[in-house]
């Protein structure tokens, strides 16, 4: 298995970033109910980061970024939204997905970490990263989804609000 270079997003054209997403992601990206949650937010540049492959070209990405749970008294708690990760599909299985998401995780402020969410396959991201739906149930998004696919990963579960709205982050 190659050994995936992993550096920060924000030394990689974002054009090359642009066009591999289209590649790892049906056309039409841009409508999926993510894209809405974080809308108008930018990604954090500290949490974002390029894989290369041997040949030091762009194999995979991951990006964050600030989102808000808003609960029904219009408190906010703030997040943060893992995603889109994506690896070119030629170079899938071969663990760039993995040290992407290791990277990105292991980079959250140990200290004081904020719960993560994102939208992916419980499968994948429970198995590898310990998010799960369960705490998820009674949230909502501004947009479809399976609600199976609603994942948040959290020191102490008993902090996240039960029901809510996830959103951008504004301050
Ligand atoms: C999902 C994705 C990022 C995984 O990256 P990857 O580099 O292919 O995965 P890795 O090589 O790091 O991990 C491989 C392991 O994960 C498992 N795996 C990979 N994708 C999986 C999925 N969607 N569901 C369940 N398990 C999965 C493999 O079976 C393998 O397990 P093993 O180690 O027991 O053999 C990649 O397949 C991708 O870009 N998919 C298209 C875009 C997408 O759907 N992104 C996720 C939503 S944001």
């Amino acid at each position: 298995m190659p050994e995936a270079k992993i550096i920060p997003l924000n030394s990689v054209d974002p054009q090359l970033v642009e066009d591999l997403l289209d590649r790892a992601f049906e056309p039409g990206r841009h409508k999926r109910t993510a894209y809405k949650v974080r809308e108008g937010t930018d990604w954090l540049p500290a949490l974002s980061y390029a894989a290369l492959d041997e040949e030091d070209m762009l194999a995979g990405t991951i990006q964050c970024w600030p989102v808000a749970l808003t609960d029904p008294k219009a408190r906010r708690f703030p997040m943060i939204m893992v995603g889109p990760v994506a690896v070119l599909p030629q170079l899938q299985q071969q663990g760039y997905g993995k040290a992407l998401m290791a990277a990105c995780l292991g980079s959250i402020e140990p200290e004081a970490p904020l719960p993560q969410v994102m939208i992916g396959d419980a499968e994948y991201y429970g198995r590898f990263w310990g998010f799960t739906a369960e705490y998820t149930q009674d949230w909502s998004l501004p947009g479809p989804y399976d609600p199976a696919r609603l994942l948040v990963r959290c020191d102490n579960p008993a902090v996240l609000p039960r029901v809510g709205t996830l959103g951008p982050w504004r301050s």
